[in-house]
C-alpha cells in the first residue's frame, strides 16, 4: 500500500494561485460572457469550488466526468469520458478545469467532444501540469503549477479514490519493502 510522501505544494500556496488565477481569468472572462465552468469530475472538484468562489464574474458551473484507468501503468486507450450531466453549452465560454494534466489525453478528447456542443469559446486550465509527459499535443490556457514526474495526490487528486480530502497536493510513495 502506497503512503503519502513529501508535499510538494502546501496549502498556502495553493490558496495564493487560485487567488491568482481567479484574477487573471475575472480579467480575461470579462469581455467573454456568458460564461460556463465545467469541473472535470472527480479530480478537479475542490479546485473549482475554491476557484469559482474568487471568480468575479457570474458563470454557470456545471460537470463533466473523464475516466482512465491507472495503476502502475497509463493505458490512454482505457479512456472514458461522460458529457451527458453537462448543462446546455451552446452559445456560451467555457471554462473547462481539470485537476492535473498528464499526457494531455483528457483535455483533448474533452475539448474535441464539447467543441462538438458550439459553445462561443472553450479555454482551459488545469491546476497541475506534469513536466515532460505530454504526449498528446495540448496546451492548456491557465497552468497552477508545474511539478515533477511523479504520481501526486490531495486536493482533488486520488489513488484509488483515496487521499482526495489532504489540503495539499503530496507525491505518493510506494512503501519499500523490509529489509
Ligand atoms: P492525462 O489524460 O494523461 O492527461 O491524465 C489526466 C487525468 O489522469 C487527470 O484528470 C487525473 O485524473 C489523472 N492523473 C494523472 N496523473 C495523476 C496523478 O499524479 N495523481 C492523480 N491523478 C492523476
Ligand atoms: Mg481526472
Amino acid at each position: 500500500m502506497p503512503t503519502v510522501g513529501r508535499i510538494l505544494v502546501d496549502e498556502v500556496q495553493i490558496k495564493r494561485r487560485v487567488d491568482e488565477l481567479a484574477a487573471e481569468l475575472g480579467s480575461a472572462f470579462q469581455s467573454r460572457q456568458p460564461m460556463t465552468v465545467l469541473a472535470v469530475l472527480t479530480g478537479s472538484f475542490i479546485f473549482v469550488a475554491d476557484l469559482c468562489r474568487r471568480l468575479q464574474i457570474p458563470h454557470r458551473i456545471g460537470v463533466v466526468r473523464a475516466s482512465s484507468y491507472r495503476g502502475a501503468t497509463v493505458d490512454p486507450s482505457d479512456l472514458h469520458t461522460d458529457l451527458s450531466l453537462a448543462p446546455d453549452v451552446r452559445g456560451r465560454h467555457v471554462l473547462l478545469v481539470d485537476d492535473i494534466l498528464d499526457t494531455g489525453a483528457t483535455l483533448a478528447r474533452l475539448v474535441r467532444e464539447i467543441a462538438a456542443l458550439q459553445p462561443a469559446s472553450i479555454t482551459t486550465a488545469v491546476l497541475l501540469r506534469k513536466i515532460g509527459r505530454q504526449t498528446v499535443p495540448i496546451e492548456p490556457d491557465y497552468v497552477g503549477f508545474d511539478i515533477p514526474d511523479l504520481f501526486v495526490v490531495g486536493y482533488g487528486l486520488d489513488y484509488n479514490d483515496d487521499y482526495r480530502h489532504l489540503p495539499y497536493i503530496a507525491a505518493l510513495e510506494q512503501e519499500t519493502a523490509a529489509t
